[in-house]
């Protein structure tokens, strides 16, 4: 069977990217993005490709050569399941901030009213492809929904999980180290289903990175591998911990380690503590189920990788603190950087909300710069925390648009982003203009401690 026509539900940080590089790839497929979200489709059709609501390198160019001859976005979704035949659902699964599971499990309402709509629409066979991250055994779940509610059409569900990291979403879409698609393989319809969606990314993708299991081994596997990323940055940042009481470099421990082969250097990076809206709510999703199946030990295991990056962000902040005298009432702290990470606009968990939100418990005032996140987006994260009112918060936090303004006057700067253009700061200027002692801590190892403390920073980096 041959896929002519795809709908994807939800026009995210997955469902955008994933798309347009199927549509690029395959012009011969139309492909329609559909979200409730009429801001974000209305961006995602902005006349001019820079204005599309995510941030990614590589992505307007992508967007623009495939948008309106191929790939499309729109709210109509209704239609766009209607003409699909096959129907990627790429919708967010949160953790559940209410009821059962609240603070651990994945929230499907999202998925389900999906899957309630696709039964309520179809009058043909379909497809159904899981993108969001799931917990295992939701494809049950779904098959369920479908067949039950349904006008009477066969549904078969694959499990396609995405592995891509932002800031580099558009080149591991293009060359992703696998592609995974589970699926019934026990039965002939469900070898097709499989083989159909195997067939849209062989298009660009080698066969032998093109994995194929049951569902339920895919759904895990998604979860697992977010459990075993983030626990490699919990181990690096337990013994940065170590390395800064005993004057072991966290740096050349990690180089040291990665060197062994069966460990690998990547991942080793020590850092302020992990973001990014998947890492924790996957590991909390695992807990959850861990323990829903009474394995405790296991749910143990992994929750402390989340123990790890809180108090990461934690001992940071407190770092700042207890270096200056102990207390920071009133004075300014200069933030670089908002975003989970570099080369993306996406703040979801960012550590530099959790030590900002310390750093307002300790009555500091904040200047922050990040050179691709939006102001209102900054105020939006603090006030989520429910800690501080908006009031206060704009009150304290200010937001300026260069480096040099943020640092300007201030008692101490924190880099909490790897971007590459704090990296390059004139260095010299931004001491010049500090008060004095001029406090500087690197929350990601980017800055040379020699030249630092040459300049004549007070220098503090995580691990050293
Ligand atoms: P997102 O919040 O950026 O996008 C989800 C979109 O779905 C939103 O725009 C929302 O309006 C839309 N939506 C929700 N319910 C809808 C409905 N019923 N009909 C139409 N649209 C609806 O989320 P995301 O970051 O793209 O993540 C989506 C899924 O992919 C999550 O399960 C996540 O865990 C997983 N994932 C994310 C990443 C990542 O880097 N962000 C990577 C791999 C996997
Ligand atoms: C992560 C995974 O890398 C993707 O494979 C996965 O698809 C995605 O989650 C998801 O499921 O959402 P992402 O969160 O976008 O991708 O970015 P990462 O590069 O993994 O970084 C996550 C966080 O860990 C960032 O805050 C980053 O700064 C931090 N990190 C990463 C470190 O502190 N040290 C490292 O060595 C690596």
């Amino acid at each position: 069977m041959k896929i002519k026509n795809i709908c994807c539900i939800g026009a995210g940080y997955v469902g955008g990217p994933t798309m347009a590089v199927i549509a690029q790839k395959c012009p011969e497929i139309k492909v329609t993005v559909v979200d409730i979200n009429e801001k974000r489709i209305a961006a995602w059709n902005d006349d001019d490709v820079n204005n599309i609501p995510i941030y990614e390198p590589g992505l307007s160019e992508i967007v623009g050569e495939a948008r309106g001859r191929n790939l499309f976005f729109s709210t109509n979704v209704d239609e766009a399941i209607d003409q699909a035949d096959m129907i990627f659902i790429s919708v967010n699964t949160p953790t559940k901030t209410y009821g059962i599971g609240k603070g651990m499990a994945a929230d499907l309402k999202f998925i389900e009213l999906c899957a309630r709509q696709i039964a309520r629409v179809s009058k043909n066979d379909k497809i159904v492809v899981e993108k969001s991250t799931l917990p295992v055994r939701t494809a049950e779940a779904l098959k369920n929904i479908l067949d039950n509610t349904g006008n009477g059409v066969n549904y078969q569900i694959l499990s396609n999980p995405e592995f891509l990291a932002e800031g580099t979403a558009v080149q591991d879409l293009l060359n992703p180290d696998r592609v995974l698609i589970g699926g019934d393989i026990a039965s002939e319809k469900g070898k097709e289903a499989v083989q159909a969606l195997v067939d849209v990314y062989a298009t660009w993708i080698p066969q032998k990175n093109i994995l194929t299991t049951n569902v339920w081994s895919s759904e895990l596997s998604k979860l697992t591998a977010n459990a075993f990323l983030a626990q490699r940055v919990s181990s690096i940042n337990a013994m940065s911990q170590l390395c800064e009481v005993t004057g072991a470099d966290v740096d050349e421990v990690a180089r040291a380690v990665g060197k062994d082969s069966r460990i690998g250097p990547k991942f080793l990076q020590s850092s302020v503590g992990f973001g990014g809206s998947c890492f924790q709510k996957d590991i909390l999703n695992l807990v959850y189920i861990s323990k829903s199946f009474g394995l405790n030990e296991v749910a143990d295991y992994w929750e402390q990788v989340i123990i790890m990056n809180n108090h990461q962000k934690r001992r940071f902040a407190g770092k700042i603190v207890k270096t200056l005298y102990n207390t920071v009432a009133g004075k300014r702290i200069a933030i670089l950087g908002w975003a989970f990470k570099k080369d993306t606009n996406d703040t979801r968990e960012s550590a530099a909300i959790y030590v900002t939100d310390y750093l307002l418990n300790e009555q500091a005032d904040i200047v922050v710069y990040d050179p691709k996140v939006r102001k209102e987006q900054i105020y939006a994260d603090l006030e989520y925390l429910g800690t501080h009112s908006l009031e206060e918060i704009k009150e304290r936090v200010t937001i300026v648009s260069s480096a040099l303004d943020a640092s300007k006057d201030a008692h101490a700067v924190a880099v909490l982003t790897e971007w590459d253009e704090f990296k390059k700061l004139d260095w010299e200027t931004v001491y010049k203009g500090m008060l004095k002692p001029a406090f500087l801590f690197d929350g990601r190892r980017i800055l040379e401690s020699k030249t630092k403390v040459g300049i004549g920073f007070e220098f503090y980096a995580i691990g050293s």
